[in-house]
């Protein structure tokens, strides 16, 4: 067997550990293909904090694997080059207490108040500085109390210390009523205050729908983005770029219309798309139809095991037969004609139809219908009958 760190074995022609696609959840890509709207949505944002302004709050939602984590790591990763302090939030369904939550926000606070004299220091009403000259969270109410206490004061230190701070909370439909509103009540006062502390938030399709509705003023400002599938100039940007980019080399269309068309768009599917097609490329500047042809094994087989672990996932009973009827109805139907072939009436049909968006396998495009989240899951139901095992 011959050693690979002493001869290449690689069979291609791309160094791969050069390779620069991340596919893998939260991973920054190497471009960010169809975003351009979501992204100068941030920059604004970004550029507003560097000069010690108030950004309006923006709201990125979308299904699982569209981009939303990554998104937010990139623009506090472009934030922070401009000198603008950040902090990153993951809301989460079991922190009943918003334990972790509220640690990193007062983490975070604590940072920034470091370079903060005591005149201001005395002014937050969430920290103080304890004897040991370390920055120590004042106990305060309850914890949804100590959220809106802590995002305020981010605002006041960043007014004081002339310095922006731009605050990112993943997964927001975890907690909308305990995390969500009392910090985007915060962050309304801030901004009316003009303090430089900007929110950027991101959820699932329906995230804070409620808040919305309840129609109160810290929700007035709030800019809600959709962040969907890739179009095919958006496919064709986050292959075609890093390639050219990293490599110098070309990427022929057909590769780009066959990788669109496989991967429907799907940006974790781009990403081990152009992953595959790095590590299979025969020649160094130029990708082929014959490299997609073994790269397409290798995506195949990762997708397959996707799909397979997701459909562990479908509830059994009526959630799993609510999944087999959407997909043979092509995976994005009304909910009266899943009612119709089933023969079950709406009501009988809610959990399970709750349990599916729940878990992240389904979602509503528009009130009344119903689709799978990630493209080809449908074709995959139909042709593995997975139901039938
Ligand atoms: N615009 C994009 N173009 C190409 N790939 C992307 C894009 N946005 C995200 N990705 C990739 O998609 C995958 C899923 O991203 P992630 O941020 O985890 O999605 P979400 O948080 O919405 O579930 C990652 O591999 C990421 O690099
Ligand atoms: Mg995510």
């Amino acid at each position: 067997m011959p050693n690979p760190f002493e001869e290449p074995t690689s069979t291609g022609a791309l160094d791969p550990a050069a390779n620069p696609f991340r596919p893998g959840m939260g991973r920054v890509p190497p471009d960010f293909g169809g975003r351009e709207p979501a992204l100068r949505r941030a920059k604004v944002a970004v550029d507003r904090l560097a000069r010690c302004a108030a950004p309006p709050p923006v709201l990125y939602r979308g299904v699982r694997g569209v981009g939303k984590t990554a998104l937010l790591a990139y623009v506090r990763q472009q934030a922070e080059h401009l000198g603008v302090h950040t902090i990153a939030v993951e809301a989460d369904r079991g922190d009943k207490d918003l334990a972790a939550a509220r640690e990193t926000l007062r983490r975070g606070a604590a940072d920034v108040a470091h370079d903060a004299d005591e005149a201001v220091l005395r002014r937050c009403a969430s920290l103080r500085r304890g004897r040991d000259g370390t920055i120590e969270a004042r106990s305060t109410g309850t914890a949804a109390a100590t959220i809106e206490r802590i995002v305020a004061d981010l605002g006041l230190l960043g007014a004081a210390l002339g310095r922006g701070i731009l605050l990112t909370v993943d997964e927001v439909q975890e907690a909308e009523q305990s995390l969500l509103k009392p910090l985007l009540r915060a962050a309304h006062l801030a901004s009316q205050q003009d303090r430089p502390l900007g929110v950027l938030l991101s959820g699932l399709p329906s995230a804070a729908e409620t808040l919305f509705d309840e129609g109160q003023t810290y929700t007035e400002r709030l800019e809600r983005l959709e962040l969907g599938l890739l179009d095919h100039d958006g496919t064709v940007e986050a292959i075609r770029r890093p390639f050219e980019r990293e490599a110098d080399a070309l990427v022929d269309d057909h590769v780009l219309d066959l990788v669109h068309e496989e991967s429907g768009g799907y940006p974790w599917f781009v990403q081990l798309w152009g992953a595959a097609l790095w590590d299979n490329a025969r020649a160094p500047d130029r990708i082929g139809l014959a490299d997609a042809r073994t790269a397409g094994v290798e995506v195949h087989e990762r997708v397959q095991a996707f799909f397979a672990d997701r459909w562990r996932r479908v509830p059994s009973g009526r959630g799993t037969l609510l999944a087999v009827a959407l997909a043979e109805q092509g995976g994005d139907t009304e909910m009266g004609d899943l009612t119709e072939v089933l023969d079950l009436t709406h009501q009988a049909l809610s959990p399970a139809r709750r349990d599916l968006v729940e878990r992240g396998l389904c979602w509503a495009p528009a009130r009344g219908r119903l689709a799978f989240t990630v493209p080809g899951f449908a074709e995959w139901i139909g042709r593995a009958r997975p139901d039938r095992t």
